[in-house]
């Protein structure tokens, strides 16, 4: 397994990604493209295609450094919010506990702006725990939630069949599953002969359908600095589930 996502480097671009102001990301004084713009603040609208209603129990997948589990409480009693990266639990866990978190954003070869990232305003994360855990391999009593979130996971991991059949029983029948993918699929990830055969959609409508009714469709657009001139501008595929009743 990619030990990437344990770096220095990784660590501050997910801070910066994660919980940054637009103008930290995008400062003033350069004219950005407004589809740079529109790209920000990717963590908060994955979770937005999930129900207004209040529920009992979240469940977000790949936390990182834990943005989308700290929104998903807005409407769960609580979240639970799992990453294979230590270092990423870590400051998940730094920021609930109100810690303010120091890092940098790299400018260009040795410049680096100090920074510092806190936990979302208004949120306690009193309901919220993080674990450092295999989304391919979760403990068997964990239970099931009505809420699912997994962005940006599946094609990081080496067997993502591993997780797509573990779906049904952690999502309550009626309840919701939000997954969102870049569909990069890399050797460096992924073995070639668990990547999809044909589309990752028709690969997740395979897998899924006989569990859960495809609600919704689209894209999100997502972007991660690099530096003060490199940007990853992505566009991920998100599809909204709900669980069948059995
Ligand atoms: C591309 S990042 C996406 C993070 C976050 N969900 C987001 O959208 O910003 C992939 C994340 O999956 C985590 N990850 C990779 N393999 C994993 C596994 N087997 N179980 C749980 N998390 C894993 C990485 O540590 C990393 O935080």
């Amino acid at each position: 397994m990619s030990s990437i996502y344990e770096s220095e480097k990784l660590l501050a671009e997910y801070l910066l990604f994660h919980y940054a102001t637009a103008e930290e990301i995008l400062p003033p004084g350069r004219k950005w493209p407004a589809d740079m713009a529109a790209a920000l603040e990717f963590p908060c609208r994955t979770v937005a295609h999930f129900g207004k209603t209040q529920v009992a129990r979240g469940l977000d997948l790949g936390c990182a450094v834990g943005r989308s589990s700290f929104e998903m409480t807005r409407h769960c009693d609580e979240v639970l919010g799992i990453d294979f990266s230590h270092a990423f639990i870590r400051a998940a866990e730094a920021l609930r506990g109100g810690a303010v978190l120091a890092y940098h954003r790299l400018e260009e070869g040795t410049q680096r702006t100090e920074l510092s990232a806190t936990r979302p305003a208004g949120l306690d994360g009193q309901r919220l725990q993080f674990l450092q855990g295999d989304a391919m391999h979760l403990a068997a009593d964990l239970g099931a939630f009505e809420r699912v979130h997994a962005a940006n996971l599946l094609c990081r991991l080496s067997e993502p069949q591993l997780l797509l059949e573990r779906l049904p029983s952690l999502v309550k029948p009626g309840g919701e599953l939000v997954l969102a993918t870049p569909c990069t699929w890399l050797e460096e990830f992924t073995p070639p002969a668990h990547w999809p055969a044909q589309s990752t959609l028709a690969w997740l409508k395979a897998a899924l359908n006989p569990s859960f009714s495809l609600e919704n469709e689209l894209d999100e657009p997502f972007l991660i600095r690099e530096t003060a001139r490199k940007f990853q501008w992505s566009t991920a595929l998100v599809t909204v589930w709900k669980r069948r009743n059995d």
